[in-house]
C-alpha cells in the first residue's frame, strides 16, 4: 500500500447538488479526492452514486456547490478536467467501438490529444496495455473477442494512457466474477501505488470497497449519510443504513443462527426519501423518531475523521453488545438481538430486506 494520502483534494466537490430537472437527485454532497487516495462510494440503486461520478468528469452541471480541480473552479478550465480525470464503467464492452481493435480504441485519446508521431502512439499505446497484463495478440482483438477482464483491463489502459492524475470508477467490477474482480482491484491499487492515481470506486458492496479503499462514503437518497475511514466504516458503522447495508451483504461463514442487528421498516418502500422534509432514511429506519421527521440531519463528526448524519447513530464499537462472542463486525459471532432502540421509536419490521435496494 502506498503512503497514507494527505494535502489538499486533486478534484473536489464541495457542497454540489445536481438536478435533473423534478427536484435534486443528489443533494449538497461533498467529496474530495487527494492524490493517491482512493475514496469508496457505496449506496442503493438509483442513490445517485453515477450521478455524482458524472458531475465529478463535468459531464452533468451541479444546481448548486462547486467543483474543483487544484482547489479552483473547474468550470474555467474544461481541457485541464478533461485530461486530468478519466473514467471507466460497468460495462467496458459498451464503451469500446466493436468494429475496431482494443489497441486501435487505446490509441484513440493519444491521436485525439496529438500526442506523437504515430508510431510513437502505438508503442505507448502498447506499452500500457501490457502493463495492465494485455498482450499484442490479444491487443489486436476486437471487444466481441475478449472477455470481460480483458475488456476491462484494456478500459484502464485507455483511460490511463494519457496519464490522468484521477480516475473514476463507477461499478468496474460489478459485471465480472469474483476472481477476476480480484484481479482487477489489484490492479487498480497498484495504479494507485505506482502513479499516486486518486481514485473514486463506486460499488453496492462494502466488502470490495474495505479491502480496496482508504475512505468510504455511504449515499442515501442522494445525501451522504456516512464518512470515515474504510475499514472502521465497514466494521463498525454508525449509521443505521450502513448497519443494514452491512448486515444485509452475504457473507458463507454466517451460522444459520446469525440475525442482522438492525431490521428495515416494512410497508414505506415505496416512500421517495428525497421528498420527506426530515431524514431521508426516516421511512424505513428501526430507530426514527418524530424529531427525526422534523429536519434533516447534518454530516457530523462522531470520532476523528468519522462523520455520520444521524439523530441516533448506532454504538456498534466493541463490547457494546454483550450477546456477541465476537464484537469485530467484520465477522460476526452468533446471533445477536436487535439493538436497543430510542425509547420512543416507532415499531421495526421483522424481516431484513434492503436486497430490494441496497444489492441488485
Ligand atoms: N439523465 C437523467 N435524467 C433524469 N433522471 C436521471 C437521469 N440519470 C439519472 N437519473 C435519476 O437520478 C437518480 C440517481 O441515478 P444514478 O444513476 O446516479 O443512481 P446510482 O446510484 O448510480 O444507481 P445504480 O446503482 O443503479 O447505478 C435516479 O433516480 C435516476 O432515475
Ligand atoms: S435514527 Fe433518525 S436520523 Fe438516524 S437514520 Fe434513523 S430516521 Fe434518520
Ligand atoms: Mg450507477
Amino acid at each position: 500500500m502506498s503512503a497514507p494520502a494527505a494535502g489538499p483534494s486533486l478534484l473536489e466537490i464541495v457542497d454540489g447538488s445536481v438536478s435533473y430537472g423534478s427536484g435534486d437527485m443528489v443533494s449538497h454532497v461533498s467529496i474530495g479526492l487527494r492524490p493517491g487516495e482512493i475514496v469508496g462510494l457505496v449506496g442503493e440503486s438509483g442513490c445517485g452514486k453515477s450521478t455524482t461520478a458524472r458531475a465529478m468528469l463535468g459531464l452533468v452541471p451541479l444546481s448548486s456547490g462547486e467543483l474543483l480541480l487544484r482547489g479552483k473552479p473547474a468550470s474555467g478550465n474544461r481541457r485541464e478536467l478533461r485530461s486530468t480525470v478519466q473514467a471507466i464503467f460497468q460495462n467496458p464492452a459498451a464503451s469500446f467501438n466493436p468494429k475496431r481493435s482494443l489497441l486501435d480504441s487505446v490509441i484513440e485519446p493519444l491521436r485525439v490529444h496529438h500526442r506523437g508521431s504515430r508510431a510513437e502512439q502505438r508503442h505507448r499505446a502498447l506499452r500500457e496495455l501490457d502493463r495492465v497484463g494485455i498482450s499484442e495478440l490479444v491487443a489486436g482483438r476486437r471487444p466481441a473477442e475478449v472477455s470481460g477482464g480483458q475488456c476491462q483491463r484494456a478500459a484502464i489502459a485507455r483511460a490511463t494512457v494519457l496519464s490522468p492524475e484521477v480516475l473514476i470508477c463507477d461499478e468496474p467490477v460489478s459485471a465480472l466474477d469474483v476472481s477476476i474482480q480480484a484481479q482487477i482491484l489489484e490492479l487498480l491499487a497498484e495504479l494507485r501505488a505506482e502513479q499516486r492515481l486518486a481514485i473514486l470506486f463506486i460499488s453496492h458492496d462494502l466488502g470490495v470497497v474495505a479491502s480496496l479503499c482508504d475512505r468510504t462514503a455511504v449515499m442515501f437518497a442522494g445525501k451522504i449519510v456516512e464518512e470515515g475511514a474504510a475499514t472502521e466504516v465497514a466494521t463498525r458503522p454508525r449509521h443505521p443504513y450502513s448497519l443494514i447495508l452491512h448486515d444485509s451483504a452475504p457473507e458463507l461463514d454466517r451460522p444459520p443462527t446469525w440475525q442482522p442487528r438492525l431490521k428495515i421498516r416494512q410497508g414505506a418502500d415505496d416512500v421517495d426519501g428525497r421528498t420527506l422534509p426530515g431524514c431521508r432514511f426516516a421511512a424505513l429506519c428501526p430507530r426514527a423518531t418524530p424529531e427525526c421527521e422534523q429536519a434533516q440531519p447534518e454530516l457530523e463528526a462522531i470520532d476523528a475523521g468519522h462523520l455520520v448524519a444521524c439523530l441516533h447513530p448506532v454504538d456498534t464499537s466493541p463490547g457494546t453488545d454483550p450477546e456477541r462472542d465476537e464484537p469485530d463486525l467484520a465477522q460476526p459471532g452468533p446471533a445477536g438481538p436487535v439493538l436497543p432502540e430510542p425509547a420512543d421509536s416507532t415499531p421495526s419490521g421483522t424481516t431484513p430486506d434492503l436486497h430490494r435496494s441496497a444489492l441488485h
